[in-house]
């Protein structure tokens, strides 16, 4: 044989035989089918246009007591003065049950805890829809779930209506004209240009769910041409897709007048001060939304009235809201769902398997006092691996090293092989709620692509030999593989992985990885913090590892979208810039970035579809990050309301308080409760210790 001939026969015979190999242990596979588990209550898809308008009535009207008590005795302007010129209108045709009627109360409760009003500064409300209700955005995203597919749009909402430039490098929006805050001071384009100059552009200050310059493009910028308009331009041509960035919660604006008395640049104050200037016990903090904080008590309530300057109406000129009064209980997230079981709340998104079969079982009962509806499987979970080996969090030589192995793709693969997905779901719940979920995006949204979601199988020997492949041995024998020596003085590798102890969901999934990763040999320890403080850490880059229940950028994949990738130096979930300022990113990782900044730039639905399958595919099949499991949530709603859409998500593009429009909500005459703690009462003067009477 010639070495020419014995060269081909080589080459063939490597190019046969790799053909001809099956697919290695630790080759993706397409990920299995999910179980089935319908949806209840099917969702009328509507178009965008049917919802809300903007148009002058020919008479409003507002709660008589508010007339007899507020208006007559001069102390609020009529409510005709008090409405923009042309508010917004919410379409009967489009209210599940119809306009409604005044009074009663909407009982909430959650687990977290006001920090405080400052929501610009990074002040979190205790979340579970306080935050939502009080602070209105330019644009509204949540109610889309009900719009069809090829009419994707933000709904107006502070911002009117708005125009693109011939070239599309301009954005020219209307704001509503002569909306006022609560407190009866203008709303205009000073707000709106607070917002941006004083807290999203400044350095020292990040508003709460993370606004930053990059959420809406490099280089954009944004001026105020009248008090009611204002003018963004962007790099790019046409950028449809950040009109979702100012939606919720990244573009809502707080009240300029109350903020720049504190605010470092107006008042010589210090950025701790600002953040700090409005504790929960500041009452009346004025709110565009439609409930005002009035009432506080520390790990018990707060207590928010009707905002007597709010700017939406139903079609008979009625003011919205048409609840009085607002309640978030302070307790837990578990008990949320049993109060509105049992009736002692009125809403939940029951998004804790651990509660389902309890709740399913009461709410079957024709005694029970709240209806539940299962929605599309949108709650998922992830484990993000920190791939900053440039000084993110500034790790200890414990931390880099663990880094260096988290960037190691046949240490993801040995970690993402021995997660027995089954046993984590079955952990949580039995039955055909959860479903293998390798990582990527949601399984609930239109983007979702099945054929393109990669999946490594549970196989815990193919695990451990990958480990040994990634140079992890245990050279002590004591069960837990060690560092190479020379690397963190050749101990055993240690692993912190970062979770919120607020849900029981996050804590037995963590308490379920420490275990499966204990049999892979990898010494994993939690680090349990509460809401704010995980958060602190997360952002802060103090993990090596961290369990996080997804966002709307993998539910949605429209809102919040550069979260998807590392698109800017703090978007990514699990790589932001380090010390220097600059994203190491792997290879991999550049290709994220790149699909998901052609994603952000097309108008093309085909090509926007077919990016989306790329994205997934190069993430499932890297493990950006490390999918857990993935299930339905439930919404629960006392049955006293009317007016709630059916087939709501408890999550989407955002969260169910937000999408059922609670400012539409109300309760049938004959059915109203007796809960409102204030009754006749309306919002006092900012700071005053409560409301007017
Ligand atoms: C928390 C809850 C969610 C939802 C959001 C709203 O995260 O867990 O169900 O209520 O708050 O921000
Ligand atoms: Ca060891």
């Amino acid at each position: 044989m010639t070495f020419i001939r014995s060269l081909r026969s080589a080459v063939l015979m490597l190019g046969v035989s790799a053909l001809a190999m099956p697919a290695g242990a630790a080759d993706p596979v397409v990920v299995p089918e999910q179980p089935v588990f319908p949806a209840q209550g099917k969702i009328t898809y509507v178009p965008r246009t049917s919802i809300l308008e903007y148009k002058a009535l020919s008479a409003y009207q507002e709660p008589d007591w508010v007339t007899e008590k507020f208006v007559k005795t001069g102390k609020l302007p009529p409510v005709g003065e008090r409405l923009p010129k042309e508010p917004l209108v919410y379409k009967t045709g489009n209210m599940p049950d119809g306009t409604g009627v005044y009074g009663d109360t909407i009982r909430h409760v959650i687990g977290g805890r006001p920090e405080g009003w400052n929501y610009s500064a990074g002040q979190s409300q205790g979340w579970g829809g306080i935050d939502i209700g009080m602070f209105e955005c330019l644009t509204r995203t949540a109610p889309l779930f009900q719009v069809e597919a090829n009419d994707m749009e933000p709904l107006p909402n502070l911002a009117k209506s708005w125009k693109w430039s011939e070239d599309g490098h301009k954005l020219t929006m209307k704001l509503i004209e002569g909306a006022k805050w609560s407190d009866g001071d203008p709303f205009d384009a000073e707000d709106v240009m607070f917002y941006w100059e004083d807290n999203v552009l400044d350095p020292n200050v990040t508003p709460l769910n993370g606004a930053t310059p990059e959420t809406f493009g490099v280089g954009t910028t944004l001026k105020a041409l009248d008090p009611y308009t204002i003018e963004w331009t962007f790099k790019e041509a046409f950028p449809r897709q950040y009109l979702f960035a100012m939606a919720y919660g990244t573009f809502c604006p707080g009240p300029s007048h109350i903020l720049k008395t504190k605010h470092p640049k107006y008042a010589g104050t210090t950025y701790d001060q600002y953040k700090n200037a409005f504790p929960p016990e500041y009452l009346n903090f004025p709110v565009m939304g439609a409930w005002v904080p009035v009432a506080y008590r520390s790990d018990d309530i707060v207590v928010l009235r009707r905002n007597p300057y709010y700017w939406k109406v139903d079609e008979e000129g009625r003011q919205l809201p048409y609840l009085n009064e607002a309640h978030y209980k302070l307790s837990t997230w578990a008990d949320r769902d049993v109060q509105a079981i049992a009736g002692s709340g009125d809403i939940s998104n029951l998004e804790q398997p651990e509660n389902f079969v309890e709740a399913l079982k009461r709410a079957a009962e024709d005694t029970a006092p709240a209806r539940l509806a299962f929605g599309p499987r949108v709650i998922g979970y992830n484990l993000h691996l920190n791939f900053s080996a440039n000084g993110w969090g500034e790790p200890d030589e414990r931390g880099e090293a663990v880094r260096q192995l988290n960037r190691n793709l046949d240490f993801r693969k040995a970690v993402t092989m021995a997660i027995d997905r089954q046993k984590l779901g079955d952990s949580l719940v039995k039955g055909p709620f959860t479903a293998i979920y390798p990582g990527g995006l949601s399984s609930g949204t239109s983007f979702y692509d099945r054929q393109s979601t990669m999946y490594y199988p549970y196989d815990l020997d193919e695990a451990k030999a990958l480990l040994k492949k990634a140079g992890l041995v245990d050279t002590d024998g004591d069960g837990f593989v060690n560092f190479p020596a020379g690397t963190a003085g050749g101990g055993d590798v240690q692993i912190v992985l970062l979770i919120t102890g607020e849900y029981g969901t996050d804590r037995n999934l963590g308490e379920g990885v420490v275990g499966q990763m204990e049999r892979l040999g990898l010494k994993v320890v939690l680090n349990t913090l509460d809401g704010p403080k995980r958060d602190a850490a997360h952002y802060g880059g103090r993990f090596d590892w961290s369990i996080r229940r997804n966002e709307q950028d993998l539910t949605s994949v429209v809102q919040n979208t550069p979260q998807l990738a590392a698109t800017g130096p703090r978007t990514s979930w699990h790589h932001r810039a380090g010390t220097d300022g600059t994203l190491d990113l792997m290879p991999f990782e550049q290709e994220l970035v790149d699909i998901v900044n052609k994603f952000i730039a097309s108008n093309d639905s085909a090509e926007r579809a077919d990016l989306m399958k790329q994205y997934q595919k190069v993430a499932t099949t890297n493990l950006d990050s490390i999918g857990l499991t993935e299930y339905p949530g439930a919404l629960i709603v006392n049955k006293r309301f009317s007016n709630i859409p059916q087939g709501t998500p408890i999550f989407m593009f955002n969260w169910a308080e937000d999408s059922i429009m609670r400012e539409r909500l109300y309760v049938a005459a004959d059915k109203q409760g007796d809960y409102e703690l204030y009754p006749e009462q309306l919002p006092g003067k900012p700071g005053d210790g409560g409301p007017a009477e």
